[in-house]
């Protein structure tokens, strides 16, 4: 299974340069026009494939998005209900790993502690994807930034602000800006920072700028994106009613986007709650491209289970899309 190159995991984005990210952009726009200009499309990349999924916490966008981009793309997802397996309580993480490892091509995992998808995919000698631990939550991320160069709003001094918690998507922002430049303001209440590690590691790359402040109205001053996430994570559920105190004033609301830049976009990852970390109003206004956001998940994921499954089929891609440019330059 998966002989033609060394097995690699997609649990974050570290493993990647800004350059093998761009790849993935363009490797995904690909897939989304492909899908859209050819209903009945033969282009099944991953064919007689099988992904093992398991979700250890609810999931409806993730879920769903894997499961039809894997149908899409020739292969066969099964969805394994994590309370059934009982990763690292009915069976240990590494026996897991090495049995699904003889029956599948792939894992993908929603797990609560990351450290045990990094054991899951230390053991698996098959891929294993991220699909959200409490640390990170990098398929969103691309997904995000995909979104935004898609649509031509992505460049070096882009300010992305994430107003709310300092949570594993607020991490995975950080961690993408470790790879990508970028400008990221992360405004968060004083006691729920992000992941230390990450921060650190991510502010080494000298060409983003990384923020992290406690006012959201000033973060959100000449803002280009305004992105929220819940006040609460899955996990979290007990802390709720304290965290909505807390967090009171760290909502995206019409007074919020009127700091930022008149051109600026409003993004989250849903699920939403609606009156809390945003509006009714701004989820649904004109600025709102949350629903693309989600729509690309689908996408962008097909593009990292390719790159993950058919190393061969992403390369010759690449290739092809450079001898088109370079003819497109000579032809000009
Ligand atoms: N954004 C996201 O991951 O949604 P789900 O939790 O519904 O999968
Ligand atoms: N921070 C949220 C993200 C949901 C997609 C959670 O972990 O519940």
């Amino acid at each position: 299974m998966n002989n033609s190159h060394k097995k690699r995991d997609f649990l974050g984005f570290s493993h990647l340069d800004a350059g093998k990210i761009i790849e993935l952009f363009d490797f995904s726009l690909f897939i989304k026009k492909q899908r859209r200009e050819i209903s009945d499309t033969d282009y099944k990349p991953v064919n007689g494939k099988t992904v093992a999924m398991i979700f250890n916490k609810p999931s409806l966008r993730t879920r769903v998005s894997f499961e039809i981009g894997i149908h899409e793309l020739g292969g066969y997802a099964m969805n394994l209900d994590g309370r059934s397996i009982g990763v690292n309580s009915r069976e240990a993480v590494e026996d897991i790993a090495q049995l699904l490892s003889r029956y599948n091509d792939a894992i993908v995992a929603r797990l609560h502690d990351h450290h045990v998808i990094e054991a899951l995919a230390e053991h698996a000698s098959i891929p294993v994807i991220n699909a959200l631990t409490d640390l990170s939550h990098p398929c969103q991320i691309l997904a995000d930034a995909f979104t935004l160069y898609e649509k031509g709003l992505w460049h070096d001094n882009i300010k992305v602000v994430f107003v709310g918690d300092g949570n594993n998507v607020a991490n995975s922002w950080i961690e993408l800006a470790g790879i990508l430049p970028f400008h990221f303001v992360l405004a968060c209440p004083e006691d729920h920072l992000p992941d230390m590690d990450l921060l650190n590691n991510a502010r080494k790359n000298a060409s983003s700028t990384i923020e992290i402040v406690h006012d959201p109205m000033e973060a959100a001053e000449g803002a280009d994106v305004l992105y929220t996430d819940v006040w609460t994570s899955m996990g979290q559920e007990e802390e709720a009613e304290k965290r909505l105190e807390t967090f009171r004033n760290y909502q995206i609301n019409s007074g919020m986007l009127r700091k930022a830049s008149p051109s600026a976009v409003v993004m989250h990852c849903m699920p939403a709650h609606r009156g809390q970390e945003i509006t009714a109003e701004v989820m649904d206004g004109p600025q709102s491209i949350i629903l693309d956001e989600a729509e690309n998940r689908l996408h962008v994921q097909k593009a990292v289970l390719v790159k993950l499954l058919n190393h061969d089929e992403y390369r010759k891609f690449h290739l092809t899309h450079r001898l088109q440019n370079v003819a497109r330059k000579l032809n000009s």
